[in-house]
């Protein structure tokens, strides 16, 4: 499993709250402080918690009591969580937990009302999809879901070079490599994870999220473009003289071009009619 750095999750944030879509962000914390009785403590898990970015989401998107809230974040990094206490430990009822999110049977689920994620679903393998779905929806009170930014691979870029075609198919390819939970759903993330929520008794809400990504984003485009090279480096179809004249194009163009990257996001509200 490729780490991922507090420096990139830093780097990305900005770009993955202009991107996320505001409206199912707000209908997910809607659902949060009113399908409860009052008095009713709320927790949310987030997985694959990182630094806590979808905690500052939803502190960011409204004027959500994040003191009345309980956050559980998961995640297998223990520096990422330790950051995450760093940053939010004056909440009161902030946990952190360091595991292994393929474990789904011992995961703290229960007694939650909403489930979140952010830049996870893609690295997931279809397997873990079905068992988090069946998990959720065998609890007494099945929480929601609200699942961030999955790439839905496509990325457009301006101006166009004669490898973009390529090289993204490459880079498609290698968003299924197995990260940790057998083969990972890459593009696929969304749609599955429709349908599967879906078929198991929710109301799914979709909407796209895209980074639109400009001058002003440089450093989040030069560091995507070196990314995208490192993950395309081994596939056959791209050659190193090749691949190493589109990095340099694409970053000679770091300040006149765009670069949009296509995600969804996902709200998933249990069905209690
Ligand atoms: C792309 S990052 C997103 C982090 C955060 N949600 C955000 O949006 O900034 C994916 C996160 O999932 C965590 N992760 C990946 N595989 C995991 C696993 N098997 N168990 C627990 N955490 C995992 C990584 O450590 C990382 O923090």
């Amino acid at each position: 499993m490729t780490g991922f750095s507090i420096d990139w999750l830093d780097l990305r944030e900005a770009a993955d709250r202009c991107a996320r879509d505001d409206k199912l962000l707000e209908q997910a914390r809607y659902w949060l402080s009113e399908s409860f009785a009052p008095g009713t403590e709320k927790t949310v898990v987030d997985l694959g918690a990182g630094t806590g970015s979808t905690l500052r989401a939803f502190a960011h998107a409204s004027n959500t009591d994040q003191q009345a809230l309980c956050w559980r974040l998961l995640d297998q990094d223990a520096a990422l969580l330790a950051q995450a206490r760093l940053r939010h430990g004056h909440l009161q009822r902030l946990q952190t937990y360091e595991l292994d999110l393929a474990e789904i049977s011992a995961l703290p689920l229960a007694d939650a009302q909403l489930i979140t994620a952010s830049a996870l679903f893609d690295l997931v393998s279809a397997d873990f999809v079905d068992t988090l779905a069946l998990a959720l929806q065998s609890q007494q009170d099945p929480p929601a879901l609200y699942a961030a930014l999955n790439y839905d691979g496509t990325t457009t870029w301006t101006p166009a070079h004669p490898l973009d075609e390529v090289v993204l198919d490459a880079f498609n390819r290698d968003q299924q490599r197995d990260k940790g939970f057998g083969m990972a759903l890459g593009p696929e993330a969304g749609s599955y994870l429709e349908r599967v929520f879906s078929g198991s008794g929710f109301k799914v809400f979709t909407a796209n999220s895209p980074w639109v990504l400009d001058q002003l984003d440089c450093k989040l485009v030069d560091a995507l473009i070196s990314g995208i090279g490192e993950a395309v480096a081994q596939d056959s179809t791209l050659d190193t003289t090749s691949l190493q004249d589109w990095i340099q194009f694409r970053k000679a163009h770091l300040f006149t071009g765009t670069c949009v990257v296509g995600h969804t996001d996902l709200l998933a509200l249990p069905d209690r009619d």
